[in-house]
């Protein structure tokens, strides 16, 4: 931050991908991402503090940058105008342009609402991948059903307790308020414990408490080019409820789920996911590809990561980018998604046609 200070509030515009326009002030001293909220505009973000990138967007105009991980906005990306817009406060008026549509943002502030534990379910043969289902309350706003885009997340918290965790929505948008997870239980974690407990003695009577949906990742509506999804470990999450959606729906474009873990045993069985497997069955020539990192001998399918894979079947496309070139997904650990992205990249995918949603620790 610099020492010079400003005293008047300045204008910043901001500007959906779907071309609405929303104009705050920011006053000094208060990044855009709070402006925006004090506006009544909650933009897609996370953790308010310059470390998961969810807020990531392009700027024009002079501004401060506030303390920030690498891995959210990677030296190089400012110099293109990146910013994060939870560390960004302006020296001079600004534009942003969002790198979501108007309906990704949430008029004045995150929906909040309980939820019973219904069940917590192992879903991987090492019994660590769990399937969470809830059942939201009904409330004023949305009655017994819930409302979301695939691809968003939601977070939740134990009644009355102030820690969070961020967990993509599996499932579907419905009348009934159901809400599927698929979480790694991860050693020693707060909310894998809490899982954990759940596992061994029942959920019954359990609650949570569920903040959202939110988020910017989901399907883009761009023809009828292919969809190949590239998912690290519980990653499927999002791309199981676009899946989902796309069976619903019945969507045309072709379909490549990649599957990545390190060890078969995390794999999850998707005769205990069957409502993604009836969808994979009913999309037209959907193929889903299990790649296992680390196979032990047992192992006869792909051997390697979602990235080999996704690498492999760009480079059988060959040539300049066209018609039949895909949109990619891609959902997981940083790294993997790291990975994707650039593989996708050197294969001649363009930039706006790969879309990413990072699982960074709380
Ligand atoms: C937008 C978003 C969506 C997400 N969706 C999902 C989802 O659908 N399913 C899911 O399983 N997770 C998801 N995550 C990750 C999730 O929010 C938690 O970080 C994770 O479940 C660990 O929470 P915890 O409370 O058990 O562990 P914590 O108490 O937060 O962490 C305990 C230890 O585990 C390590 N750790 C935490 N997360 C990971 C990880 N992913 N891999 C390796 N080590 C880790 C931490 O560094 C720490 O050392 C998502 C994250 C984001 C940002
Ligand atoms: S909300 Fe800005 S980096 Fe996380």
């Amino acid at each position: 931050m610099t020492s010079d200070v400003l005293t008047d509030t300045l204008p910043v515009t901001l500007t959906t991908t779907d071309g609405v326009r929303i104009d705050v002030g920011c006053a000094p001293g208060t990044d855009v991402l709070a402006a925006a909220a004090e506006a009544g505009y909650v933009l897609p973000s996370l953790c308010r503090k310059g470390t998961c990138g969810a807020c990531y967007a392009t700027v024009e105009g002079a501004h401060d940058v506030g303390p920030h991980s690498a891995e959210a906005l990677p030296p190089g990306a400012a110099a293109d105008g990146g910013a994060l817009l939870c560390r960004t406060y302006p020296r001079e008026p600004l534009a942003v342009a969002l790198r979501c549509e108007d309906s990704r943002i949430i008029r004045g502030s995150i929906p909040e609402r309980g939820a019973g534990v219904v069940a917590v379910e192992p879903v991987s043969p090492d019994g660590r991948t769990v399937r969470v289902r809830l059942h939201l309350d009904p409330d004023d706003v949305s009655g017994a059903g819930v409302e979301f885009e695939p691809g968003q997340f939601v977070e939740v918290s134990l009644p009355g307790q102030e820690p969070r965790r961020a967990y993509s929505l599996a499932n579907v948008a419905n009348w009934d308020g159901e809400v599927e997870l698929l979480v790694r239980l991860q050693p020693g974690g707060w909310f894998s414990e809490v899982l954990e407990g759940w596992l061994a003695t029942g959920p019954a009577g359990a609650r949570l408490v569920v903040h959202g949906p939110q988020g910017a990742f989901g399907l883009r509506e761009n023809g009828i080019r292919p969809r190949w999804l590239v998912a690290g470990g519980t990653g499927l999450a999002p791309l199981a409820s676009m899946v989902r959606r796309m069976a619903e729906w019945g969507d045309p474009q072709p379909v490549r789920l990649y599957l990545g873990v390190t060890t078969a045993a995390e794999l999850p069985d998707l005769a205990l996911l069957p409502e993604l497997a009836e969808a994979l069955d009913l999309l037209p020539g959907a193929v889903l590809e299990p790649c296992v990192w680390r196979p032990d001998g047992t192992w006869t399918g792909t051997a390697g990561t979602p990235v080999d894979a996704l690498a492999r079947d760009l480079a059988v496309l060959g040539g300049t980018a066209g018609p039949e070139w895909p949109d990619v997904y891609v959902c997981g650990p940083p790294a993997l998604v790291d990975a994707a992205c650039a593989a996708a990249a050197a294969a001649g995918v363009p930039a706006d046609q790969v879309h990413a949603e990072k699982y960074l620790p709380a």
